[in-house]
């Protein structure tokens, strides 16, 4: 499973990026708004940063503009996968981007049918918000378990981008159901890490070698 941060923070993804394991990064307008500075600058330090998909999400809502600053985003690195939202435009958008070598993040996938529609127009990937489902009482999980399973019945090659997640339990879950990719906040990457075992036992580990090796008399 390949491992996304979500966010749109150099600090942040230059940190996870340092641990060798980042695979790639998303963002969408809100975390890209709060970093208040041009987008493209943005994307291109990001694609300096990290070789792997970086999406970039379009703002227009209609798809012919769609289409446009798709080609406007994917233009600046090879690495930029266009994100479009999944509504009637935005499968259009997919399948014109799609059909001209641009991968396209179908994004904001709350139900399989969208998801089914994704993959129908093409899509490099849909990203299902398993967080957002959760808050409002549904079983974001269950969502991952019936694209994984639609998909596999059908062979669609669209991968399934587990995204919202909100704690480790959801990247173990996705992992577990066969999620292709999973993108997460720069907190929930730094706990995929931890273990109180690990820091007692390294103590001691450590604590054990010094008493051995105290310098002698
Ligand atoms: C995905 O690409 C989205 O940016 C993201 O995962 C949304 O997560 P949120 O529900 O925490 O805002």
């Amino acid at each position: 499973m390949m491992l996304f941060l979500d966010t749109g923070n150099i600090k942040e993804i230059k940190e996870a990026a340092s641990w060798g394991v980042l695979d790639g990064v998303t963002s969408n307008p809100s975390l890209v708004a709060k970093e208040g500075r041009s987008f493209k600058d943005l994307l291109k330090e990001i694609c300096t940063i990290v070789d792997g998909p970086i999406s970039a999400e379009v703002v227009s809502v209609e798809a012919e503009a769609m289409i446009k600053e798709g080609k406007d985003l994917a233009s600046v690195h090879k690495n930029i996968v266009v994100k479009c939202p999944l509504t009637p435009e935005g499968l259009k958008a997919t399948k014109a981007l799609t059909s001209e070598g641009i991968r396209v993040n179908v994004t904001l996938c709350f139900s399989p049918t969208q998801a089914l529609l994704a993959a129908k127009a093409g899509a490099w990937c849909v990203s299902p918000f398993v967080g957002r489902l959760d808050d409002i009482s549904e079983h974001g999980m269950g969502l991952i378990q019936d694209i994984v399973t639609i998909y596999r019945n059908y062979r669609f090659k669209t991968k399934v981008l587990v995204a919202s997640v909100r704690h480790p339990q959801h990247v173990i879950e996705a992992a577990k159901l066969g999620g292709d990719i999973c993108t997460m906040p720069v907190a929930v990457f730094k706990l995929l890490v931890q273990h109180p075992l690990t820091d007692i036992g390294l103590k001691k580990f450590l604590s054990d070698w010094e008493k051995q090796h105290l310098p002698k008399g």
